[in-house]
């Protein structure tokens, strides 16, 4: 099997995608690293833990990862971020205090010792900034050609920004760390908003999560109502919440219901265009790309896998 670790901002999407990860058959979740975002470093592991914890999965390790990007010295939580999560970052739902932990060793160690561990057959899968993922590289550059393919939920290339007209809100947050991502050497793929604002739930799929009648799927279908009621007033357009960060997992795991494009990708730290991610100028004419940008996806194709895997999930 596959190993997996999630680079998370423990938020509403980032917590269906560890259940997604969890509940498919080929891969196996080594860990997961905690990042800032929706809520604050330290808080995205509690989170993690209690949802490991709701899906009894307390075998798997968390690890802090940074609490704010290289150029800056400190992170708030946008007021935007804590409306569509909540302010505890799962939509108001309590949950148990974790009964274990956080690791000791750091998220960024954690990623640089997997790589040499398990290189070609390690995906890295972040779905807040690249912060973690830049120092690793940093910190030991072999990471980029080990690690078999890192897939994150970040950007936006024929679709404007959801924080700006040119930014992700992930990207956004760390631009400098994902442009060293973007012009490094990893194998990388793009699931930007392109696709993951295609991919949307409703009330719908999870009132069948509530008719389950377990905790794990009252809990989720709690959590995940309250962000389908945010995106009803600041999307009302799209008819359901997206489904990003699990989208990345499920792409990651099979990029066969997506069309995707390769491109040498930048992303622009300048301050008129702060997180744009797009071609990079520099080299059009550079040979084999390295990010796959995906900008199709068979929305029905992964909503039906997405609710075969969850559900099973949530059953037990
Ligand atoms: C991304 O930003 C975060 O709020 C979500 O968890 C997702 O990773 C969407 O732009
Ligand atoms: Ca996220």
């Amino acid at each position: 099997n596959k190993k997996m670790i999630l680079d998370l901002d423990t938020g509403i999407d980032d917590a269906m995608a560890i259940a997604y990860a969890l509940a498919a058959p080929d891969v196996d979740l080594i860990g997961i690293v905690a990042t800032y975002g929706n809520v604050l470093t330290p808080d995205a592991g509690l989170n993690s833990l209690r949802i490991l914890e709701l899906l009894g999965r307390t075998d798997i390790p968390v690890f802090l990862g940074e609490e704010h990007s290289q150029t800056t010295d400190s992170f708030e939580v946008m007021p935007i971020s804590a409306q569509i999560h909540g302010k505890n970052g799962i939509g108001e739902v309590q949950l148990p205090d974790p009964s274990r932990a956080l690791e000791e060793k750091s998220g960024v160690d954690f990623i640089i010792e997997a790589a040499h561990e398990y290189n070609s057959n390690l995906i890295l899968v972040p779905t807040g900034p690249l912060t973690n993922l830049a120092l690793a590289l940093r910190k030991d550059p072999e990471v980029a050609t080990l690690i078999g393919n890192v897939t994150i939920m970040g950007g936006a290339l024929t679709v404007p920004g959801n924080v700006s007209p040119v930014a992700e809100a992930n990207i956004n947050q760390d631009p400098h760390a994902a442009n060293e991502v973007f012009r490094s050497k990893t194998n990388l793929t793009m699931v930007g908003l392109d696709v993951t604002l295609r991919t949307l739930l409703t009330k719908k799929e999870t009132q069948l999560w509530r008719d389950l009648n377990t905790n794990a799927g009252s809990k989720f279908a709690d959590i995940v109502d309250y962000y389908i009621d945010v995106y009803k007033i600041t999307s009302p357009h799209l008819g359901g919440c997206a489904l990003h960060d699990p989208l990345a997992v499920g792409i990651a795991l099979d990029s066969s219901f997506s069309t995707a494009m390769d491109l040498n990708m930048f992303v622009d730290t300048t301050d008129e265009m702060w997180g744009r991610t797009i071609g990079d100028p520099a080299r059009l004419n550079e040979k084999n790309p390295n990010v796959t940008v995906a900008l199709n996806v068979d929305a029905d194709f992964y909503l039906e896998r997405f609710m075969k895997y969850l559900s099973s999930l949530f059953a037990k």
